[in-house]
């Protein structure tokens, strides 16, 4: 079977975690960097971003792993920088595996109302909550938008627009192979 490598591309908020179930197979290791942040964070927050370029190295590796084992990996992740989807996109190329996008993107009052439904709480270690700043919400809403254009042309096989705008929904209409 060809090694396939599955990420999702959306907004802290957006749906993510709870939509990929849907379209994760059953046999998938799923990559989730809140997971392993939290495990990695002294004080056990999956918002700690001190600890990110850890667990994204961690991940990475368990990626390189299942790819070369020809299996199916999924990472759980907002992916909305394009080097960052490059990145993915490399460690896919390195196993020729198939790429899939997954691309979460509801309205933005939608996201920001389910990124408020979350504990705003602060840790005092990592000065950071689950309901992740307003501000920060808009910018990598603002960023996947700006990338939609052209996220044909990065190297994904396959993507699938699994929420988008309405008002952005007709500039996808037969894109999504
Ligand atoms: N279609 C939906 N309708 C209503 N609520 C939803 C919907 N999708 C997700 N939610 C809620 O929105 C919140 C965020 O969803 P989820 O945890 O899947 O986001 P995420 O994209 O994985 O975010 P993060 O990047 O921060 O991990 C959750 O509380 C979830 O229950
Ligand atoms: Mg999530
Ligand atoms: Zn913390």
């Amino acid at each position: 079977m060809r090694p396939t490598l599955i990420a999702t591309i959306g907004p802290a908020g957006a749906g993510k975690t709870t939509r990929r179930y849907r379209h994760v197979p059953p046999m998938a290791t799923v990559i989730s960097l809140d997971e392993r942040r939290a495990a990695l964070s002294p004080c056990g927050c999956s918002t700690d971003q001190s600890v990110n370029a850890a667990a994204v190295e961690t991940a990475t590796a368990d990626t390189r792993a299942v790819l070369a084992s020809h299996g199916t990996v999924v990472w759980d992740v907002t992916s909305y920088l394009p080097r960052f989807r490059a990145h993915l996109l490399d460690v896919a190329a390195e196993f020729d595996a198939r790429t899939v996008g997954l691309v979460v993107l509801p309205p933005l009052l939608t996201v920001l109302a389910q990124n408020s439904r979350r504990d705003g709480r602060v840790c005092a270690v990592c000065g950071t909550a689950r309901r992740v700043p307003e501000p920060t919400v808009w910018a990598m809403h603002a960023a996947i938008t700006d990338a939609l254009p052209r996220l044909h042309t990065e190297g994904w096989h396959t993507l699938h627009f699994l929420a988008l705008p309405p008002y952005l929904r007709h500039r996808h209409h037969g894109r999504n192979t």
